[in-house]
């Protein structure tokens, strides 16, 4: 059973508290794959109208019981307790604010309750921050949980307790069933209090044990932003571990931020201030400039992204982006291209070896094999009404400053003068120039049987005009 249902009011947020996420996954889903994990079976998630949300969103993987006013912890579960199958005979209640809770704990949590037959097994935590958490209470001797008690209950001298309840316990659900409708209400919030089942189960004297363990972090409850990004930066170390011994550099892993659902090949390099979520994956030796932000974007070997933005789009091998780059969703980069700086491509292909250097906008558009994007090309898409789309050949050559009017074709060795208007289609080995663009036949092609493929691009890159361009304007 998973609690979900509280209103979480310090966090201060439209959302339900457990939807907020950790590197990239929403807190609830932790705790659904722990408590899946450890029992086998197919989560109970207590939600009130106030988190009805979730119902929605975790369908899929939990099913759900109504607390139709968040009364407290212990009204969750007597809410809820019914929707449990009466063949179940043990209950482990998770918290959906507790996301980093490991299984092998709560395996073991559920063995000691087995082993004492208790009413009650807790998770208890010796920690040097309790502030806002519930106190354990101990006999004097130590042995014993007397009662957990809530910090706005507690006297000062209970406040000086360094051991908390984690808020994660397994109950006999025979036991359970019969008590949890006797829990009082609070006189002091008036709220009703799940670890009061630990003064029942005493009054009952069945067993109430517990485990003990040291504040890791993976324990402690999110209920403000202040908590959970020190929860996130617990995650984070725990996936940036992972990901360094299996073969990646992190430059500062502190600084390094990578959705748990990211994948990454060794020799991935990553440098500070890295952004890398959702299904993101990299290739083998890739090195990840900083400050750059990928997201939903597989990248292939050997590339390097440099301070630049990635969107749901795919990156061959050996590719080379910014500084200053954005590649919007919809985009597929050949082999040993070239962007940025500041070239933006959105739903585009471009193919092996195209280069596009500086300021340049490439939308809704195909680009063949080794074309070069003159700097600050544009591919004018969109009309104010439609999107149009651009069809480029192989090895054109677009001059600095061209505008390509969608919707448009080059055929392959096409060439665009400097600051030319592009309004018509410019078939292969033709040379467009001027505002609007008149056709020529570039002057190297003007014997005949000269194919245009065989015409020589100057230098890529250079995003200069050709020299014919330079002839027609004189004229
Ligand atoms: C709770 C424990 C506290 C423990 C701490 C550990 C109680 C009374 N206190 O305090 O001893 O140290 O967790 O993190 O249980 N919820 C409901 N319905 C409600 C109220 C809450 O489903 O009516 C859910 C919340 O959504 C949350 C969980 O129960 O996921 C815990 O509630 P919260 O209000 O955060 O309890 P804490 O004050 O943190
Ligand atoms: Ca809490």
């Amino acid at each position: 059973m998973v609690l979900a249902a509280g209103l979480g009011t310090r966090m201060k947020s439209r959302q339900p508290k457990v939807q907020h996420e950790l590197c990239g996954r929403p807190m609830l889903a932790f705790v659904l794959d722990a408590a899946l994990e450890v029992s086998g079976r197919r989560p109970l998630v207590v939600y009130s109208p106030a988190t009805a949300g979730l119902t929605e969103v975790f369908a899929d993987r939990a099913d759900f019981a109504l607390q139709p006013e968040p009364l407290g912890t212990a009204d969750a579960v007597r809410a809820a307790i019914a929707a449990a199958p009466e063949s179940v005979d043990e209950i482990l209640v998770l918290s959906g604010d507790v996301p980093l809770v490991q299984t092998d704990l709560l395996a073991e949590l559920i063995d000691i309750r087995r082993a004492r037959n208790a009413a009650v097994a807790l998770l208890a935590v010796h920690s040097a921050e309790p502030e806002g958490l519930g106190r354990v209470i101990r006999s004097e001797d130590g042995g014993q949980v007397l009662r957990i008690v809530e910090d706005k209950d507690a006297t000062p001298e209970e406040l000086e307790i360094e051991e908390i309840n984690a808020g994660v316990y397994a109950f006999d659900a025979a036991w359970l069933r019969g008590r949890i409708g006797d829990v009082k209400p609070s006189p002091v919030s008036g709220e009703f209090y799940l670890p009061e089942l630990v003064t029942l189960a005493r009054e009952d004297r069945r067993p109430v044990v517990s485990l003990e363990v040291e504040d890791d972090g993976t324990l402690a409850g999110i209920n403000d932003r202040s908590q959970l990004a020190a929860a996130e930066l617990e995650l984070r170390m725990i996936v940036n571990e992972r990901h360094m011994l299996a073969g990646v550099t992190m430059i500062d892993p502190v600084r390094t931020y990578v959705d748990v659902s990211v994948e990454l090949a060794p020799d991935v390099v990553l440098e500070p201030g890295v952004v890398l979520r959702g299904s993101t994956k990299i290739g083998e030796g890739t090195r990840i400039g900083a400050g750059s932000q990928i997201i939903d974007t597989v990248i292939g070997r050997d590339c390097f992204i440099w301070a630049s933005v990635l969107e749901s789009s795919e990156v061959e091998d050996e590719v080379q982006v910014g500084p200053f780059s954005h590649i919007r969703a919809g985009s597929s980069i050949g082999r040993k291209a070239r962007l940025g700086n500041f070239a933006e491509v959105k739903a585009s292909r471009l193919d092996p070896g195209v280069q596009q250097h500086h300021f340049s906008y490439i939308g809704d558009a195909e680009l063949g094999e080794r074309t070069n994007v003159g700097a600050g090309t544009i591919t004018c898409n969109y009309d104010g009404v439609r999107k149009h789309k651009t069809k480029i050949g192989k090895r054109v050559f677009l001059g600095s400053d061209t505008m390509l009017v969608a919707p448009i074709e080059l055929g392959d060795g096409a060439r665009t003068g400097a600051g030319s208007v592009v309004t018509r289609d410019v078939p292969a080995g033709m040379l467009a120039v001027g505002v609007p663009a008149r056709l020529r036949k570039p002057r190297a092609e003007a014997a005949p049987g000269d194919a245009p493929a065989a015409t020589a691009l100057p230098a890529a890159g250079s995003g200069q005009a050709p020299v014919e361009e330079a002839n027609e304007r004189t004229l």
